[in-house]
């Protein structure tokens, strides 16, 4: 971690550089309307100047560090807002880059984060709550956190997983047309992270895990329930390399709390408010910790997308498993 401490010191020094250089031309107004004083030429001491100088730039140091001891929060992205694209980009962290290095075709032009409202349309959002909120009826967690895996079939129940296409009301719960839905927003999100970083979107494969979840404010019976820790996806999931999430309901309107937040290096704290339909997607490594609020009050729905460079981590698109049932449905 390295590169962040680099990166407060910059910061810091280009604060202290722009309050004291604020300073000097202050001065220099105070020292010509002493010139023109109508009291004439005042006399002056250079000990006194220098003294007067240092209590100054001790003044506007002890402001900055108090000023930024406690940190800050900022809006990456409001509830309110109707984003076309929004970025920010972050220095790439050194492992994360060497890493990608061996991923011809996969290494980010930049690091950071992007954000849009327009990637995914409200009723594409609402195909996928349905299929989330279809699924999660079959099991769900005691505790504040739900997660259903159409890939592999995982869904909390209690306090364990079951395996949803092991049980035979879900059968009847999914249809085909779910899967397509499922598979074009994907994909649009894989383009789209491809575009924004750079990388050819063939290079980027689905990887484990992918999944729907669901926040409340429940208190957590069990480790998978508790969301809000600040992690880094690399570390959690070695496979991954570039994050999205999908949010598939409303700040403020659905739920309170759960907004996502991105842990700076320069002692800020970005937040991004959940909306229906907006994208959020970053590279995985370290330059990009975060957490989720815990949620307060509601039901917070979401999908994570992930994606790795490496084929060998590489998932299938989820399929609805056959069965006699479903044939004579198509
Ligand atoms: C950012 O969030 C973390 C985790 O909740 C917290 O510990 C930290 O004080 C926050 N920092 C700022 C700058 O608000």
């Amino acid at each position: 971690m390295e590169y962040r401490g680099k990166q407060i010191k910059r910061k810091d020094a280009n604060n202290e550089k722009s309050k004291s250089s604020k300073i000097t031309s202050e001065e220099k107004e105070g020292e010509s309307k002493e010139k023109e004083s109508k009291y004439g030429h005042m006399p002056t001491f250079p000990y006194q100047r220098v003294f007067t100088r240092a209590i100054l730039i001790l003044g506007v140091l002890t402001v900055v560090y108090f000023g930024t001891k406690d940190g800050r929060e900022v809006a990456l992205a409001k509830q309110k807002e109707v984003l076309h694209h929004r970025a920010q980009d972050i220095t790439c962290s050194d492992d994360y880059k060497a890493e990608l290095e061996s991923f011809p075709g996969c290494v980010p032009r930049r690091c950071g984060r992007a954000m849009s409202d327009k990637l995914v349309s409200g009723s594409e959002a609402d195909v996928l709550l349905s299929i989330a909120k279809r699924g999660m009826a079959l099991g769900g967690s005691q505790g504040g956190a739900t997660i259903l895996d159409l890939h592999s079939g995982a869904l909390s129940q209690g306090k364990n997983f079951v395996n949803i296409y092991r049980l035979n009301d879900a059968k009847d719960v999914f249809k085909k047309t779910d899967f397509t839905f499922y598979k074009v927003v994907k994909t649009k999100i894989q383009n789209a992270i491809a575009h924004h970083f750079g990388v050819q979107p063939q290079s980027l494969y689905l990887t484990h895990p992918t999944f729907f979840s669901r926040l409340t404010a429940a208190p957590a019976l069990t480790v998978h329930d508790e969301y809000w820790h600040p992690h880094i996806d690399k570390e959690t999931y070695e496979s991954f390399h570039y994050t999205s999430l999908l949010y598939l309901s409303d700040y403020g309107r659905d739920f309170q709390g759960g907004r996502f937040v991105f842990i700076d290096g320069d002692n800020t704290n970005r937040t991004v408010e959940p909306r229906k339909g907006r994208v959020c997607m970053f590279t995985s490594g370290s330059e990009n910790l975060h957490y989720v609020e815990r949620v307060m009050s509601g039901t917070r729905y979401a999908l994570t997308v992930s994606f790795t460079c490496d084929q060998k981590y590489a998932i299938d698109d989820p399929t609805l498993p056959s069965s006699p049932q479903n044939e004579q449905k198509q």
